[in-house]
């Protein structure tokens, strides 16, 4: 990374209205300094199920380039049916044969009832991409209807605490370029 503005894709692993998952994302975005750039991604409804018979259509081309030219990624998903939201596994699915995630600083908030299983097969998707997600950029917040206010605010110092130390510790990674 040889400039100053920081850029983080904020992805998020639901497409449901008032998800709690981008109500976190949303959170993750406003605690960056103003040298960063976050900009959230908004097309993953628009991805199609994948399959590389023939040439990538523009959105996933956009997409993998977000990705690429994005300095780190965030993402904040649910889980459903004990697993990674079906959108999201499937764009991923798109970027197997790029190296959009190579060694890429990612942070990843899993914001669920449990959630336990698709933050696992998450980091397992993304390490497989070869992403770079250190320990320190992994949180999951179980019982997360119950750590958000009705106005989408973060009810508990302690949680809110979690995340900026792991807004912290992406803004690290990116620098230093090490885990
Ligand atoms: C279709 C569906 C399936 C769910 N399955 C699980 C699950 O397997 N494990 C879990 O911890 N939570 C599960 N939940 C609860 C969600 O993780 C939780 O409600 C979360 O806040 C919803 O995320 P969202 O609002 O960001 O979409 C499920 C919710 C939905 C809507």
């Amino acid at each position: 990374m040889n400039h100053d503005k920081i850029s983080i894709l904020g992805i998020s692993g639901s497409l449901r209205l008032n998800s709690s998952a981008s109500t976190v994302l949303h959170i993750v975005s406003g605690l960056f300094p103003d040298h960063v750039d976050f900009l959230i991604y908004k097309g993953l409804e628009h991805i199609p199920a994948f399959n590389d018979s023939e040439a990538a259509p523009p959105v996933v081309s956009s997409f993998i380039q977000s990705i690429e030219k994005a300095d780190a990624v965030f993402f904040c998903i649910p889980e459903y049916a004990f697993g990674v939201p079906g959108a999201l596994k499937n764009a991923l699915d798109w970027t197997v044969s790029s190296t959009a995630f190579s060694n890429k600083p990612t942070a990843l908030i899993t914001a669920a009832s449990s959630g336990d299983k698709a933050h696992a097969a998450l980091l397992l998707t993304l390490t497989a991409l070869g992403a770079n997600i250190p320990d320190s950029a992994r949180l999951l917040l179980p019982f997360i209807r119950t750590r958000l206010t009705e106005r989408g605010e973060i009810k508990d110092a302690d949680t809110l605490l979690k995340i900026k130390d792991q807004c912290r510790s992406l803004l690290e990674i990116i620098s230093t370029g090490n885990s």
